[in-house]
This record gives structure tokens, sequence and C-alpha cells, in this order.
């Protein structure tokens, strides 16, 4: 087995630690030479990389190198692999988008209506330019991204580099959710092969079988509507936030049982009541502040200060290892099956061809062979249109500086709808992203 050299891009990430820890957990399946620190903010890596360095040391002694570094150069030569997961503006400009819609009475969310619109159009500059970075000294580096929100990252850079099939874009929150589904049906999550389809964070899934091909569906839907529904990945199985949305996709399959939904339609399909139990003062970006990232922040530091990882609070997550997976697939043309965002072309046959979507596709050394859908039925169908021209329009107000695009893509999007309310969040936004947006006349 090759032994590969992995860069992470936004190594400052509050996921990075979760992320090593799975990497040595997975070094059998996926074995590496060199792993590389990339970021911008040379102080929020530096904790990280140091940490990892103790934590290498200990657990990872087969590692040949491990680096930190500012330097692009120095970072994407030789990569055989780059994970992204950059945040441009930070939790800091988080916060700012979930306070600003929630001011004018709308969902304040990362990657939903206008915190995710106003994050979107963050997101493409940086990510356009950082591949460009990447491409320049690692032309056949696989790219796994994962920033957010990935289906406006997702679109903007198909358009950008349409040929490019070794980036691909991921999310995790398919596999964080069927992590649920196998705690409920008391399987090994790695056993469970979903049929699935949607945009990101905009989709269902359809079936849940096992490698045996027995069908858990209505098994599942049943035992969940009955008993409940709740995060298991380590990362999310204790906070409270994350109880709640589980909590409401368990509404969601009363509401509409025909298919399990992904739990970010809550915000689409509740948009109100998602608004009540907000606290504008104590967003989720602050959540965010105040808990993971202080945690992650302080077991950092008491590694640092003790020179060991021993008794440290350290955790395989589901993210990390599902990443990890991917990408062995891809390195090692294993064909495994993945639920990861591709253009549609045909695949759900009554949806755009340039749609970026997100279905199960085997993952190999060509890139993502996604699995025909078929047609779906016309509720959703008709759901994931307006979401889709909600994201084309931001994709394309990008690219062709127009602000009426971000106006009409607003009035689209299920969050928001009145068109007073979309004038008025986009005047807003684009002060708050001054310095981050395109120039908006
Ligand atoms: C899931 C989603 C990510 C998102 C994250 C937010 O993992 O798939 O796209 O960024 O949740 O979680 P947080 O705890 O930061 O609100
Ligand atoms: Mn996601």
């Amino acid at each position: 087995m090759k032994k590969q050299r992995l860069v992470v891009a936004g190594s400052g990430s509050t996921y990075t630690m979760g992320m090593m820890m799975s990497l040595i957990e997975e070094k059998e399946r996926f074995p590496l030479k060199e792993v590389v620190f990339y970021d911008i903010d040379e102080q929020r890596q530096e904790r990280n990389a140091k940490a990892t360095q103790i934590l290498f040391q200990e657990q990872y002694p087969e590692l040949e190198s491990f680096s930190y570094t500012t330097n692009k150069e120095e970072a994407f030569k030789e990569a055989d692999f780059v994970f992204v997961q950059i945040r441009t503006g930070g939790l800091a400009m988080r916060e700012q988008d979930e306070q600003i819609a929630l001011k004018h009475g709308v969902v304040g969310q990362e990657t939903c209506g206008p915190g995710g619109m106003a994050y979107g159009l963050r997101s493409i500059r940086d990510m356009i330019q950082l591949v460009y970075d990447i491409r320049q000294y690692a032309p056949e580096a696989w790219i796994l991204n994962y920033t957010n929100p990935a289906a406006i990252v997702a679109d903007a850079l198909k358009r950008e580099f349409p040929h490019d099939y070794r980036l691909l874009n991921i999310c995790d929150m398919p596999i964080a959710i069927m992590i649920s589904y196998a705690k409920i049906l008391d399987v090994d999550v790695w056993d469970l092969v979903p049929e699935y389809f949607g945009l990101n964070h905009f989709g269902w899934f359809t079936k849940i079988y096992d490698k045996e091909g027995n069908d858990h569906t209505e098994r599942l839907k049943q035992l969940i509507i009955e008993t409940g529904f709740t995060p298991e990945d380590t990362e999310i199985a204790n906070d409270v936030s994350w109880q709640k949305t589980f909590e409401q996709a368990r509404q969601m399959l009363i509401d509409f049982p025909e298919f399990l939904p992904n739990t970010y339609l809550q915000y689409y399909l509740y948009p109100e009541d998602m608004v009540e139990k907000e606290d504008p003062n104590h967003t989720r970006a602050r959540q965010v502040i105040e808990g993971r990232q202080k945690r992650v922040h302080d077991t950092c530091d008491q590694m640092i200060e003790k020179g060991t990882a021993k008794g440290a609070d350290l955790h395989v997550d589901i993210h990390g290892v599902f990443m990890i997976k991917a990408a062995a697939s891809l390195a090692y043309n294993s064909g495994q099956r993945f639920i990861v965002i591709v253009e549609n072309n045909g695949v759900i046959t009554n949806l755009p061809d340039d749609a970026m979507v997100e279905v199960p596709c085997l993952l190999t050394s060509q890139g993502a062979k996604p699995l025909v859908v078929g047609e779906i039925p016309t509720f959703y169908k008709g759901l994931i249109e307006g979401q889709l021209a909600y994201e084309k329009l931001v994709v394309e107000s990008y690219f062709e500086n127009n602000k009426q695009k971000l106006i009409q893509a607003l009035t689209l999007n299920r969050t928001v709808v009145n068109v007073k309310k979309a004038k008025a969040i986009v005047e807003d936004l684009i002060v708050a992203n001054k310095g981050y947006w395109p120039n908006y006349e």
C-alpha cells in the first residue's frame, strides 16, 4: 500500500484533533508517510500542531514526518491528499450571520437561509483561490473539501474547475445520522447501505439496507417514531442543540413518513419554530466558541504543558473516520460506497443535469461514480428545485457581481420568502461582510 502525504488545510479548525485521532485509528487502511498542517492563522494552527506532534510521537511512530506551515508551496508540493476545512471570517462571522438573520425574524444558521448565503459568498472566493494554489503545486492531488456551505461551494467550484474529478465535496451529516440509525438497529454503522437523494443539507434517505440486502427502512422509521431519535456520535451526543435537532427530525418523520429526512430540513420545513427556539444573544456560533472550541483549546494547552497525550480528552469522531475511509477508497481504488456531492448528469432523472446533488457514489481512482437514483416524487422535487434555484442565484450573483440575484435568492429561500425582509437582510449582510464579499453596487 502506497503511503500518503496528507495536507490539512484549515488546520486551526476545532475538528482537527478529532481528525488526527481518526487518522491514528485508520492507519492500517489509510497509511501515511507525512502529515502537513496548513493555515493562514498561525496562532490557531500552532496550538493544534504542537498537540498533534505530541500525539503522533506517542501513537503514530510510523509517520515519517509531521510539520506545519503557512507557506503554500511547502504545504502543497507533492501532496497526495488535501483535506480542506476552511472558515473564512471564522466563528466571529458565523455569529454575525446568525444574529443578522434572527434580527429580521428569520432562521439564523451556518449553512441555511441568509446565514448560508453570507457564508457562501465568503467561502467561494477563498476556496477558488485555494484550489488554484493546490493545483499549482500538486496538480494530481485529491482534494476532499468539506468547507461550508458545501452546496454553494460545490456549485461555485464546479463552475471554476469543471473537469477536475480529483476535487470532491463531502459532508458528514448523512453518516452522522446513520450512526444513530445503527445504534437503533443495533448494528455497525459501516454495515449499513443507504439509498439517499437530495442537495447538501437538503436530502432524504429512501432506504436503509444492510450488506446482506435486508431492508431495515420501515422498522427503523417505526422505532424512531416510537422510541425517539438522538445524536450518537461522540462529538455531538451530549450537545443540547444537536439533541433538539434530532428530536425535530423525528417530528419531520411523523409529518412526512415516506422518507427519512436529513436533520437540516428542519430549518426549511419549520422556519418559525426554529426562530423561536433561538436566543439571538447566544446563537450556535457562541455555543461552539464556549463549548467545542474551548474544550479543544484547553485539551491542547494541557497536552502541550504536560508533554503527553495520556489522559487527554480526545476522541475519534465519525467526521474524521468517514473522510479517511472515503480517501482510502479513492487512493486504493476500492470502489466503496459513500454519500458525496457530485454533478447530477441524469442521476436524479427529473432534476437538471448541472445540479450538484448528494447521492450514493462508488469512490474509485477515477473519481466518484454516482449510482442511479431515478425519478423523485413531486413533493421532494418541488422543495429541491426551490432550494437549488436559491443556491444557483447565490453563485451567479458572486460571479456576475449582481445584487439583485441575492434578493431573488432569499425570496426563493423557504426561510425568508418575504421580499421586504430579503432586501433588508441583503443590505445588512453587505455591510457586515465588507472585505469578504464582492463589492456589490
Ligand atoms: C454537521 C454538518 C456540518 C456543520 C456542522 C455544524 O457536521 O454536516 O456541515 O458545519 O454540523 O456543527 P456545529 O456543532 O458547529 O453547529
Ligand atoms: Mn455538512
